[in-house]
């Protein structure tokens, strides 16, 4: 089960354990709450009564905003292929773009290689529009996917590409097809729906969105305080501007625990709560890389 956005520095692969160390409460607030994965797991975790997901970053609490009301469902949105022209003209307004289809979810880098780009067009208006062109024909015959559901339809399509590889084609087919061993901005898209799907529950009322700096949050009695900030020595985009050590003395100041995430915490007064080992997710690395994800807390109760 994925929570969240596809987003840089999400917290999805670990988003379970976390909430599990952090304490009961009333409301759990993800104070730099990026791509959902946190406050998506907290909500449907039920730990606490109400989660309250913030980030300072418009763009992408309007995407999580619609991705809540839905705006991305089955029968609501037929999502166009984005190219690489149009990912650079759009992705500095538009989040769905920026996130739905950059590499990695880094906002910044288109999420495939000029070699790819033609094949994943190709499949991607097989499977929304069911339009088969020359490349679909070529690669898959005859063949049909089932029913309009796009998912339905991807994961009938990935096992036709399984199918074809098995039974023997040419290199060239054999190096198309392995473009499309997965179509990343469907997954995304199935994401944003998982996320929709929580409005149809009784949760959907307990989750608050908000878009702040951290620093305007205004505390309540009962509230779990959980922030996933900009690691120290990264620079990805949403580092610019923020400045560790002056939230370490923001949350030092408060008269209440801050939970905070990390690799490394250079201060003091930061207690180590928890920590696991994870395998880095790097493309194309032939190496396996690990780190460290920390959880601290300022003001230990
Ligand atoms: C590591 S990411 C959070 C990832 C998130 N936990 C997830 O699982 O997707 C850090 C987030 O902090 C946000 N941020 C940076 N400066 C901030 C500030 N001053 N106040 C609130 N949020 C901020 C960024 O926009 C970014 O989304």
């Amino acid at each position: 089960m994925s929570f969240g956005l596809n987003y840089m520095g999400s917290k999805n692969r670990i988003a379970p354990e976390l909430i599990r160390k952090l304490p009961v409460g009333k409301r759990l607030v993800d104070l730099f709450g990026g791509g959902f994965a946190v406050a998506h797991c907290a909500a449907l975790a039920g730990k606490w009564r109400t989660v309250l997901y913030n980030d300072v970053n418009p763009l992408v609490v309007q995407l999580v905003k619609d991705a809540l009301a839905g705006k991305y469902d089955e029968g609501v949105f037929k999502p166009e292929f984005i190219s690489r022209e149009r990912f650079f003209a759009e992705k500095d307004t538009c989040g769905y773009v920026k996130w739905g289809w950059s590499f990695g979810g880094n906002g910044e880098k288109y999420c495939y290689s000029v070699e790819s780009e033609p094949t994943k067009h190709s499949v991607h208006n097989w499977v929304v529009f069911n339009q088969k062109d020359k490349l679909v024909t070529e690669l898959f015959g005859d063949a049909e996917l089932p029913g309009c559901e796009i998912q339905q339809r991807y994961y009938a399509l990935l096992r036709l590409r399984r199918e074809r590889l098995s039974n023997g084609v040419s290199r060239e087919h054999a190096e198309m097809l392995a473009h499309i061993r997965e179509v990343e901005n469907l997954e995304r898209l199935f994401r944003l729906r998982y996320i929709g799907s929580i409005r149809h529950t009784p949760l959907a009322s307990k989750i608050e969105v908000t878009c702040a700096d951290y620093c305007h949050y205004v505390h309540k009695t009962g509230d779990v305080v959980y922030c996933d900030i900009p690691y120290e020595g990264t620079d990805s985009e949403y580092c610019k501007g923020f400045c560790n050590q002056t939230f370490y003395e923001w949350a030092l100041s408060r008269n209440y625990p801050v939970y905070v995430s990390s690799y490394a915490i250079d201060h003091p007064a930061a207690k180590e709560v928890w920590s696991t080992r994870l395998r880095v997710l790097s493309q194309g690395s032939a190496f396996k890389r690990y780190s460290t994800e920390r959880l601290y807390v300022f003001n230990s109760p």
